[in-house]
């Protein structure tokens, strides 16, 4: 199929497949890739390949592939965190790891995982008697066969170290954020204060204020690690009166943290609060504590992307949520990679 591909990049035929919560990204990345070999007059059009994701009723998972993929540069795209399905982040996680083994089993040259959801990515120290489970994820994949894992935003930079051999892509949703606050919603960056809802993001915060023009402010968090998602005080560093405020951080879960710093914000006097999140999970009652703080004007509101799929009814139907699309920046990367051109020229 790929000729043209294979004489230029001197690599295995570019093929992706997915596992099932990963399916709709994957549809995305494919149709931004067959844009990609359109313009570029390769007279490539590229398939996600058929596998399938099979379930044994005792709860055990595998993943089968039913195309040929022998030599192939293969990307296999799963989502760990599925709002439209049942199935729970270690479900879509052992699928992603029978996927990757049988693409190694069954002879492809390259096994790149693109998994934008870096699952147990909070868990990368150790803060009692537990598991590093972030670096236990890293082995778990390189035992599969990955050869390179391409993700979005990681929580820890830490994690690029827990792999032995596999290399980590990180990419960052801040590019698309970017274009859509200056381009579309022509934000007044003289307005505008970035502000991290805790300290671990406050290198993100610092780079948007510094790409933005705008100013800096800090709610510092303190969590009681001996309870889950339970936050034990929260201050303010900075000024935001009558200023609007970005508050930027790498995943929403319960929205706790969120709802917690859009108070803070409030009380000294912020005006409209606008969040940036690349991974918005959205978890538990999240969307009903959003849904409140939006009819009770505690923000304005919440710009996410599609690394976590939501659907198009809530896309469509939710007032104070907007979806930015990374699939065009994973679908660059997946094809600078397979044609061996620099991947670093699409981070700047
Ligand atoms: C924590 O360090 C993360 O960056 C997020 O702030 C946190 O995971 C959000 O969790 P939640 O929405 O449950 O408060």
């Amino acid at each position: 199929m790929n000729k043209s591909s294979m004489v230029d990049s001197n690599r295995g035929a570019l093929s992706v497949m997915a596992c099932d919560s990963g399916k709709p990204f994957a549809q995305r990345i494919i149709q931004e890739l067959n844009n990609i070999t359109q313009q570029e007059k390769l007279g490539i059009t590229h398939h996600l390949k058929y596998t399938e994701d099979v379930y044994f009723p005792n709860g055990e998972i595998k993943v089968v592939i039913h195309e040929n993929i022998r030599g192939d540069d293969i990307y296999i795209v799963q989502a760990m965190d599925d709002p439209l399905s049942d199935k729970s982040v270690n479900d879509n996680l052992m699928a992603l790891l029978t996927a990757v083994h049988a693409a190694y089993q069954s002879d492809a040259d390259h096994i790149t995982v693109v998994l934008p959801q870096f699952p147990y990515s909070r868990q990368e120290r150790r803060k009692t008697r537990e598991a590093i489970s972030a670096k236990l994820i890293a082995g778990m994949l390189e035992l599969a066969g990955a050869q390179r894992v391409i993700t979005l935003d990681i929580h820890a930079e830490a994690i690029q170290g827990f792999f032995n051999f596999a290399k980590l892509e990180d990419l960052h949703a801040s590019g698309v954020f970017v274009d859509y606050l200056q381009n579309i919603m022509r934000i007044d960056p003289l307005n505008l204060v970035v502000t991290s809802p805790d300290v671990g993001s406050v290198e993100r915060a610092r780079r948007y204020s510094k790409v933005l023009g705008a100013e800096l402010a800090v709610v510092d968090k303190a969590r009681d690690y001996t309870k889950v998602s339970v936050i034990e005080s929260m201050r303010l560093v900075g000024d935001v009166t009558n200023k609007d405020v970005l508050l930027v951080d790498d995943m929403i879960s319960t929205g706790g943290t969120m709802i917690n710093a859009m108070k803070l914000l409030r009380k000294n006097g912020a005006k409209k609060i606008t969040i940036l999140a690349s991974l918005p999970f959205f978890t538990g009652n999240c969307i009903e504590k959003f849904d409140k703080a939006y009819h009770e004007g505690l923000m304005d509101l919440v710009i996410g992307t599609d690394a976590v799929f939501h659907g198009r009814k809530f896309v469509e139907h939710t007032p104070w949520y907007k979806e930015v699309s990374v699939a065009p920046l994973f679908a660059h990367v997946i094809y600078n990679i397979n044609m061996k051109r620099s991947v670093s020229e699409l981070l700047k």
